[in-house]
């Protein structure tokens, strides 16, 4: 983990969605750092046993503005990290007025409240997802955004509302747009559970571990070395790490929006093998039609996070990915749902 200097241990934190994936790597690196940390979650599709420890735990629905009084009324937040949303791109299609309400309601109410309590900073979760869905590989803030779903254009709509607030109540905010979020705490004892999983790694894993008889691959006649897609995928600890900076950088700027990649692409075809390195599982593939909307490849240029911030991702090559990735699914075979087996 690279250094964070100048942090003021006693700053308090909201983490909403502290119990999901990102939010939960990132409540444990700001307890780890000192920070006081409150979760506050309404378990949709987090898990309680991720939360860490020292951190207190709300359980609560943000889309009730009650809920959300409630929570600021308890404690005085410095900042707060917004990560609860809606998630699934491919269902986000089938249900594009939920996607829109929840997470821009959501996001709505809990900027309220941070402005009403006088909160100081505001970071958001965004997505890739933002941006014009053409083939990308040096993916800037420069890019145009035209989301390609109603997912992507729910964060956009909430970024809008960001800059807003900013403008009008002076709140200082950031988003970071990230990639694909990937891989697992070092230590095995905290990672991924996606009920249903949507994201390759972790499929390509279930079917290392027998959960799953093969991966499906769509699309192997894209303009690319092998054929299939290239992504770029960022550690989540590289991510938690960019989020600490940015908490930090707040405290005398504004306005900040970063691009979190690893800058990296690899295609679907280099997860298989890696994966069945690191696993020394077979791993089958079954190529299905090309999905519609997916470009061949997205990668980002996140320049601006390392030369502002100097962030510097240490984890997010594909072999430690999937090597901690794995260390946690073959620990946690049912994910939370399951008792941590003695270290491989
Ligand atoms: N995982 C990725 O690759 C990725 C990529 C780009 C952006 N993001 C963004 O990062 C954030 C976190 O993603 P994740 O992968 O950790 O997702 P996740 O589903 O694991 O975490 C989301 C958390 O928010 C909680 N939540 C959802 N709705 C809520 C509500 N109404 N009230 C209270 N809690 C609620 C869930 O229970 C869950 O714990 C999301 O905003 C997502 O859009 C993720």
């Amino acid at each position: 983990m690279t250094e964070h200097h100048a942090i003021e241990p006693i700053e308090n934190v909201l983490v909403t969605g502290g119990a999901g994936f990102v939010g939960s790597h990132v409540a444990w690196l700001l307890c780890n750092l000192g920070f006081r940390v409150t979760v506050v979650d309404d378990l949709s599709t987090g898990h309680r046993a991720a939360v860490p420890p020292a951190a207190s735990f709300v359980f609560a629905d943000l889309r009730q503005v009650d809920a959300i009084n409630q929570v600021f009324a308890e404690r005085r937040y410095d900042a707060v990290m917004h990560f609860a949303a809606r998630t699934l791109v491919g269902e986000s299609n089938h249900r594009p007025v939920d996607y829109v309400r929840d997470n821009v309601g959501t996001l709505c109410n809990v900027l309220q409240a941070a402005v009403d309590h006088a909160t100081r900073a505001f970071i958001l979760s965004s997505t890739a997802s933002i941006f014009e869905s053409r083939d990308g590989s040096d993916i800037d803030e420069d890019q145009a955004v035209s989301p390609g779903n109603p997912y992507g254009e729910s964060k956009r709509m909430c970024e809008r509302v960001l800059f807003w607030a900013e403008h009008s109540h002076g709140i200082r905010t950031a988003v970071l747009r990230y990639f694909n979020a990937a891989g697992a705490q070092p230590g095995g004892d905290l990672g991924e559970d996606h009920r249903p999983e949507t994201h390759l790694i972790p499929l390509v894993l279930q079917v290392a571990q027998g959960l799953r008889p093969h991966i499906d691959v769509f699309g192997n006649d894209y303009p690319t070395q092998d054929g299939t897609c290239i992504r770029d995928y960022v550690h989540v600890v590289d991510l938690a790490d960019a989020h600490v900076r940015t908490l930090i950088a707040l405290r005398s700027s504004g306005a900040l929006a970063y691009n979190v990649g690893s800058g990296t692409g690899y295609s679907v075809r280099q997860v298989v093998e890696v994966a069945e390195r690191v696993t020394g599982r077979p791993i089958p593939t079954i190529v299905r039609p090309r999905r519609a909307g997916d470009p061949a490849a997205l990668v980002a240029n996140s320049g601006k996070l390392r030369r502002e911030l100097g962030w510097r991702p240490s984890y997010s090559d594909l072999q430690t990915i999937i090597r901690t990735a794995w260390i946690w699914h073959s620990r946690h075979p049912d994910g939370f749902g399951s008792p941590a087996l003695p270290p491989r």
